[in-house]
């Protein structure tokens, strides 16, 4: 065993992003993951999953599994599965499709009826305003902030996939919320 990974300890974290279709949850974690942003919509089929592991500090290493759960899937049998022992999640939005944010309380709501953690609290769930790049939201900051605190969302970002705006602050967020609950 090297010297340097001595006493390191090595975690799994299940995340979902999820949120309607089109809104840009496989372009986020491909940016995430990958580094790369492509503009072609490539429609995601049920469930797709990336890894990308973290060195979080010298004695921890994280290895976060992104779910990246198909936006037409919300009703879908399958959802209660893919879902199971998610730790963390991203709801995401499109701030050029109003219709969009509308939704998002009814993932949320499917979200928290499907997963709890194991001492029955709620899951920290990350809100993302994605495609900051296009133009300036339609729907008003303070709607959105007053969104999240009556929905006991813990914080939400203005992202970019295309541009990478604020898409590794979000998830950091999250494994920041994960880790302090641990
Ligand atoms: P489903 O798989 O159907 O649920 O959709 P999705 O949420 O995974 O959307 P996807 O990531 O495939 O993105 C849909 C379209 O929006 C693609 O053409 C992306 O290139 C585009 N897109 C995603 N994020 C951004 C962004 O931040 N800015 C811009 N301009 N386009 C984006
Ligand atoms: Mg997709």
């Amino acid at each position: 065993v090297p010297l340097s990974n001595l006493g390191q300890k090595e975690l799994l974290f299940k995340f979902l992003i999820i949120g309607d279709y089109g809104v840009g949850k496989t372009a986020i974690v491909r940016r995430y993951t990958e580094g790369k942003f492509s503009s072609n919509y490539k429609i995601t089929i049920g469930a797709d999953f990336a890894i990308k592991t973290l060195d979080w500090d010298p004695h921890t290493k994280i290895n976060l599994q992104l779910w990246d759960i198909a936006g037409h899937e919300r009703f879908g049998y399958m959802t209660r599965v893919y879902y199971k022992y998610a730790l963390a999640a991203a709801l995401v939005f499109d701030i050029s499709r109003i219709a969009t944010f509308q939704s998002v309380k009814k993932w949320l709501v499917d979200l928290r009826e499907k997963i709890t953690l194991p001492d029955g609290s709620n899951i920290p769930v990350v809100l993302l305003a994605n495609k900051c790049d296009i133009e300036h939201s339609a729907i008003p900051n303070e709607q959105i902030v007053k969104f999240c605190k009556e929905n006991s969302i813990g914080s939400w970002y203005i992202t970019s996939a295309k541009e990478n705006v604020n898409i590794d602050e979000a998830i950091r967020y999250l494994v920041e919320n994960v880790i302090k609950t641990r």
